[in-house]
């Protein structure tokens, strides 16, 4: 028995170096990243109106997949994503809420705990960014005062479609001091920069 046991720790010690040896080649060849053992880990909300797309760049960031087809969400789903960035191998839990209205009370429990909360808006949709000072009024509503934001212009993959101004984007983003990152679930354009910096942002108040 003793044998048995001593045999199956010897497996798993093999099969742990042998796997671990193989991430870090995958993730950075001289990183001195401890395995399995995230150094950092983020909750990121999506928050916007219904169909701006938000499960369609949870999707595209986190399976690296799209559908034209439209399935609304009930109340919240989720996925995990793991990054490296700056050398620190990090995991975000990214939490997916329903854009209409009646599921407001389920979603708005999902928002604590969130180190950083994305208002999502669609370019080709002028009411999603008319909307963007609710999404903020609710965030504050319940998380706390130190938690961080950033505006995702969604579907930039559609500019002739566009019915919010460029320069109308920049100025709500002075106005308001906060990022404005255009992104396209369809086409996968600056959803893992947008994420990056997000997370860039959270390693650096830590
Ligand atoms: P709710 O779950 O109701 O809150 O909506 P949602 O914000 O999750 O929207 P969803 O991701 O389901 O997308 C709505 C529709 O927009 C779908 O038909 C998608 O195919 C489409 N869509 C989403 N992102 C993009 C994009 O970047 N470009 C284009 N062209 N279409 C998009
Ligand atoms: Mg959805």
């Amino acid at each position: 028995m003793l044998l048995i046991l001593l045999l199956l720790k010897l497996l798993l010690l093999f099969k742990y170096e042998h796997i671990s040896r193989i991430v870090k080649k995958i993730y950075n060849k001289n990183s001195s990243v401890s395995l399995f053992k995230n150094e950092y880990v983020f909750k990121i909300v999506l928050v916007g109106d219904t169909c701006v797309g938000k499960s369609c760049l949870l999707l595209r960031f986190s399976d690296d997949v799209f559908t034209e087809n439209y399935t609304t969400t009930i109340g919240v789903d989720f996925r995990f994503k793991t990054m490296m960035v700056n050398d620190k191998l990090t995991k975000i839990q990214i939490w997916d809420t329903a854009g209409q209205e009646r599921y407001r009370s389920i979603t708005t429990a999902y928002y604590r705990g969130a180190a950083a909360i994305c208002v999502c808006f669609d370019i080709t949709n002028r009411e999603s960014f008319n909307n963007l000072e609710m999404w903020f009024d609710e965030v504050g509503k319940y998380t706390d005062n130190d938690v961080d934001k950033i505006v995702l212009a969604n579907k930039c993959d559609l500019e002739n479609e566009r019915k919010v101004k460029k320069d109308e984007v920049d100025n709500f983003e002075k106005e308001h001091d906060i990022k404005i990152m255009n992104v396209s679930a369809k086409t996968g354009d600056g959803i893992e920069n947008a994420f990056k910096f997000i997370v860039e942002k959270l390693i650096k108040k830590k």
